[in-house]
Formats: C-alpha cells, sequence, structure tokens
C-alpha cells in the first residue's frame, strides 16, 4: 500500500469514528508501538540516505496527517456530547416544579397566623413563656395557693425531683403564666397574646395531654368588661370571617380573673324556611337552635395576681382570655377528632394543611383559600 493510499484510508477510518472508544482503538493502530505508521517509521533506519531524503518527509507527514485527524476528530466528537448532555440536563430554574408540592402548614400553625394577624391588628404583640414552667408562675401568683382546689382540676404533669424557688418544676397546663411573666418583665400598660403549647394528662376525642392555647392578656388603665366584651367580638368575628356571630358570656369561675366569664358563641343562619335560626358553629349539622359552642375563659385579671405580678393593681387594670387553639381549628375547617392533629398522618396533612404561599393576611380575609 502507498503512503498515500495509506494515508487518505486512515483518515477516512477516523472520520468515520463514532465514538472516543472506537478513536482510541485507531489510535492504537496508527500510532502505537505496534502501528502501522510507527512500522513504516521504523523502515527508515534501513534506508539508504537518499531514499530516506525523500521519504522521510512524507512518512513524518503522513503521521502527523493523522494525529492531527485524530485530535479534530476527538474534539468533535466531545463537542457533540456536551450539546447533547446541555440538552437534555436542561435545568430551567424559572419553570413552576414539575411534582406537587410536599409538605404544607399544620392547622394549628394556620390558625396561629391567622390569630397574631388578627391581633397585631389590634395593636398586641406576640409573647411567649417556657413550657416547662415552675409551680410558682403557673399557679400561685395565679392565685392557686398550694391548698387551692382548683390545682386538682389541671391534671398536672410533674417533673419528679425539679425544684425552683421551693416548688416543684411542671409541664405548664396552661398559657396563663405568661400574663404573670410579662407582667414582671414589661410593667403596664400591656397588650400581648400569648400562643403556645399546653400539657395536662387527659386522652379521649376531645382531649390530648398536649394541646394549645392562646392568652391574651390587656392591662391599662380604667379597662372594664366592655374592652373585653368588643376585643373578643372583633377578634371572632374576623377569625370565622362571618358579621353574624354572637357572643353569650356566662358568670364562671377563674382563681385569677374576678369576675369571670365563660364565653360562648353561635351565628345565626338562614334555614330556608324564612327564618333566621340560632345555629352553633360547626355543631350538629341540620339542628338550628341547638344551642352554643363553648370556646373560651376570660374574665378582669384579678387583682391580687396583678398585685403578685408586681404592679399595683390601684393603678392598673385589665382583662385576660384563654382559648384552645385546636379547638378554633376544628370549627373553622371541619375536622372533628382532635387527635389527629398529632397523629403526623401525611393523608390528613395533605387533606388539611395549607399551601406555604397562603399567608393570613386582613386584607385578603385571614382564611385560607381553597
Ligand atoms: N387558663 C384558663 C384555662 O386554661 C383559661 C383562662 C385564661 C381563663 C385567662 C380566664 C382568663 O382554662
Amino acid at each position: 500500500m502507498t503512503i498515500d493510499s495509506m494515508g487518505s484510508e486512515a483518515l477516512a477510518r477516523i472520520a468515520a469514528a463514532e465514538d472516543a472508544a472506537a478513536l482510541e482503538s485507531l489510535r492504537i493502530e496508527f500510532l502505537g508501538k505496534q502501528g502501522s505508521v510507527s512500522a513504516l517509521l521504523k523502515t527508515l533506519g534501513a534506508m539508504s540516505p537518499d531514499e530516506r531524503q525523500v521519504e522521510g518527509p512524507r512518512i513524518h507527514a503522513l503521521r502527523q496527517q493523522v494525529t492531527d485527524a485524530l485530535a479534530a476528530r476527538k474534539a468533535a466528537l466531545d463537542g457533540a456530547a456536551l450539546a447533547e448532555k446541555l440538552a437534555t440536563e436542561r435545568l430551567d430554574l424559572t419553570l413552576p416544579a414539575p411534582q406537587s408540592p410536599r409538605g404544607s402548614v399544620h392547622p394549628v400553625s394556620q390558625v396561629m397566623d391567622e390569630l397574631a394577624e388578627i391581633f397585631a391588628d389590634l395593636g398586641f404583640a406576640v409573647a411567649t413563656g417556657p413550657e416547662i414552667e415552675d409551680d410558682w408562675h403557673n399557679f400561685t401568683a395565679l392565685n392557686m395557693p398550694e391548698s387551692h382546689p382548683a390545682r386538682a382540676m389541671h391534671d398536672t404533669f410533674y417533673f419528679p425531683d425539679a425544684a425552683h424557688n421551693g416548688g416543684r418544676m411542671l409541664l405548664r397546663t396552661h398559657t396563663s403564666p405568661v400574663q404573670v411573666r410579662s407582667m414582671q418583665q414589661q410593667g403596664a400598660p400591656i397588650r400581648i397574646i400569648a400562643p403556645g403549647r399546653v400539657y395536662r394528662s387527659d386522652s379521649d376525642a376531645t382531649h390530648t395531654p398536649m394541646f394549645h392555647q392562646v392568652e391574651g392578656l390587656v392591662i391599662d388603665k380604667g379597662i372594664h368588661l366592655g374592652h373585653l366584651k368588643w376585643t373578643l367580638e372583633t377578634f371572632l368575628k374576623a377569625f370565622f370571617e362571618r358579621e353574624d356571630i354572637v357572643l353569650r358570656l356566662r358568670p364562671s369561675y377563674f382563681p385569677f380573673t374576678e369576675p369571670s366569664v365563660e364565653v360562648d358563641v353561635g351565628f345565626a343562619v338562614e334555614t330556608g324556611k324564612g327564618g333566621k335560626d340560632r345555629r352553633v358553629l360547626g355543631g350538629s349539622g341540620d339542628d338550628p337552635g341547638h344551642g352554643w359552642m363553648e370556646l373560651l375563659g376570660s374574665g378582669m385579671v384579678n387583682r391580687r395576681v396583678i398585685e403578685m405580678s408586681g404592679l399595683d393593681p390601684d393603678e392598673w387594670q385589665g382583662f385576660a382570655f384563654g382559648v384552645g387553639v385546636d379547638r378554633l381549628a376544628m370549627l373553622k375547617y371541619g375536622m372533628d377528632d382532635l387527635r389527629a392533629f398529632f397523629d403526623g398522618d401525611v393523608r390528613w396533612l395533605a387533606h388539611y394543611g395549607f399551601s406555604a404561599f397562603d399567608q393570613p393576611t386582613l386584607s385578603a380575609g385571614v382564611g385560607a383559600r381553597a
């Protein structure tokens, strides 16, 4: 075979190589130790000087041509591979996520955000306190001394041996100790809500050992029961997003409020019979006039509590209330078993959970969109 035909055959085969592996075996075939071009170079040693002068440049030129062709083909193959990779692995971050979103906001978190939004509009700040609380803040300072019978109703989880200021440590049974802590820490006036977890040794369809409350506290001068009623009415109308909310205040007893009022809620609905009936919120379906839903405890802050929290009760008065957050969520969003709130069942969460984009705002209505 002449050098020329060797060259053209080599170049044709290199140009036709389909991938890097084929190209590498061609390189070995031509330029490897046993390669055909290498063999040709070895023939130079046996040539006469004249012959070598003619053949030398031709053989070297052949080697150069083959080397260049291999490099060019390799560049072309690499470029094609890169282009293909770019085409298949293209990631456009501006496109919407292809999968449906996985996580969701728990109804309890959503309702707490709704409450914070509603009360922020009324000038309330959000306060917090420890869930591991001492006996004094949870009971004594709230006018429940050691032997007070109301303590027995709280089904308290006590820590076995931790003591603080002579009292035992416990899991707070309500958010009311945040009233005491707020008065101690910031003095007066005060307008706060305090949402959070509370614990009682109790468990059935409507009670779980951990649940959520939101406490409200206003301390100022000349505060009276009318302020309490207006605040609760305004809050509940905003929360349930309807104007026909009606409240019923019943005399009650809490050691830390005097007087104390239990608040029931109902709203008027068209019965379809032409008249309007009171019907309980989320209550027993088609039974209009079926009474009221007991929703929260409240009252004027007992002057003994104000005093024990370091303020002068002759100068400062106020009201407080405590609501079950889980209960509010059940009423608004229609769940009927409290225990399911804390099972972590992904189907329940997918059904009742909220999109992270569903930020409650007063302008859009605090209720989440369907
Ligand atoms: N702390 C009370 C409870 O858990 C509720 C409450 C709060 C009542 C504030 C009156 C005032 O039952």
